[in-house]
């Protein structure tokens, strides 16, 4: 097959993880026979030094025209001073919102020998696979109104967390779709016992469990998951959430796997149908990191999974797919980077984990 890749490499360390992404992708070309073309653009703090932007225009074009859109990492500090509007991470959300990527899948697994490297105990988070399938377009980073104003010589200050029965449908639907896909369980988590838009989320989830029969639904509390995490990792398979608690619970949730390092992310328009291209926006969960930036130390697997994920989602190659998460596992068996390191294991930097993860497909 035939696709095309806007590949956005960014700020800091986000050039050298996507390498080894680009790496594994060419792998996957010359076995499968598929061409991927890469169509390179600037985002983030690179593109407000050459631009005074985030992202251009014709750089959104770039990016509308490809399948779908490899991102490294934006930021650092040169960039990021709070209060200003061009911040780097500014282009990310304009992507997300531009591109109606309304689910954002962040899948942990804790593979087999690397229980290890977990803040919990081994015996706990031994066998943890689960995803969280976060509202990424809606909620209290989106909602209107979102501002500050003075009145009665104090300051305020409001982000509305609002959500519509249509952004609640459809991404309640895309929890349900993959959980039946995988062990047929879904936690909708929200507040229902504070929030209205909990308690809508919550009589919506009611309503449509009715079309999934096949899946035990559990409603739960966003503060009562983050605790359920840490005691009983392996209890959840599915968990879907408004965009607020899934960026707090997506960080919780890839610590379990024993670092940022390890936790891909795809951000997509919805699950594709079948022979569907889907566009979506794959990416590592982990910032730009700019203390490391050119000494070839940190972990490319977040990055190179995401690749698995956008051969899934935007490319529909199950198969590929699958044997990069093979590759990956059989290779952290004997090698690692320094944030997963373990006795017995073999240090190795960015380059050299592409390698090994590269040979073993
Ligand atoms: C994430 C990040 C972003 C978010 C930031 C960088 C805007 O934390 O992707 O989880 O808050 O969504
Ligand atoms: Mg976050």
């Amino acid at each position: 097959m035939k696709g095309t890749i806007a590949v956005g490499p960014g700020d800091g360390i986000g050039p050298e993880v996507v390498a080894e992404g680009v790496k594994i992708l060419k792998a996957v070309e010359k076995k499968y026979g598929h061409q991927f073309e890469l169509r390179y653009f600037d985002i983030g703090g690179v593109s407000i030094d050459k631009f005074g932007v985030g992202i251009t225009k014709e750089n959104m074009e770039l990016c509308r025209k490809s399948d779908c859109i490899l991102f490294g990492a934006a930021g650092g500090p040169k960039w990021d001073i709070p209060g200003t509007k061009e911040y780097s991470n500014f282009a990310v959300l304009q992507i997300r919102k531009e591109f109606g990527l309304y689910a954002n899948l962040r899948p942990v697994i804790v593979f087999p020998g690397m229980e290890g490297c977990s803040p919990l105990k081994p015996e706990l988070v031994k066998g943890t696979d689960l995803i969280v399938v976060r509202e990424n377009t809606g909620g209290a980073y989106f909602g209107q109104p979102k501002k500050q104003w003075v009145e009665n010589n104090e300051r305020n200050a409001i982000d509305a967390m609002l959500y519509s029965e249509h952004e609640i449908v459809r991404i309640l639907k895309v929890g349900f779709e993959l959980a039946r896909s995988r062990r047929k369980k879904l936690a909708s988590v929200e507040k229902a016992n504070v929030t209205e838009t909990g308690k809508l989320w919550r009589k919506i989830a009611t309503e449509m469990s009715a079309q999934y029969p096949d899946i035990t639904l559990d409603h739960m509390y966003a503060d009562a998951t983050t605790m359920w995490l840490l005691r009983q990792p392996t209890s959840f398979d599915v968990l879907v959430m408004g965009n607020l608690f899934g960026d707090i619970i997506s960080d919780e949730a890839s610590t379990l796997a024993g670092s940022l390092g390890m936790g891909p992310s795809a951000q997509i328009a919805g699950l594709p149908k079948k022979g569907e291209k889907v566009f979506g926006f794959y990416e590592s969960a982990h910032g730009s990191a700019p203390k490391h930036t050119g000494k070839n130390d940190v972990n490319p697997i977040a990055t190179i999974l995401s690749v698995a994920l956008m051969l899934r989602y935007t490319f529909g190659l199950e198969k590929e797919a699958k044997a990069i998460e093979a590759a990956t596992a059989k290779a952290v068996l004997t090698h690692r980077t320094y944030d997963v390191m373990e006795p017995g294991r073999i240090k190795v930097g960015t380059k050299e984990m592409g390698d090994v993860i590269t040979a073993a497909l």
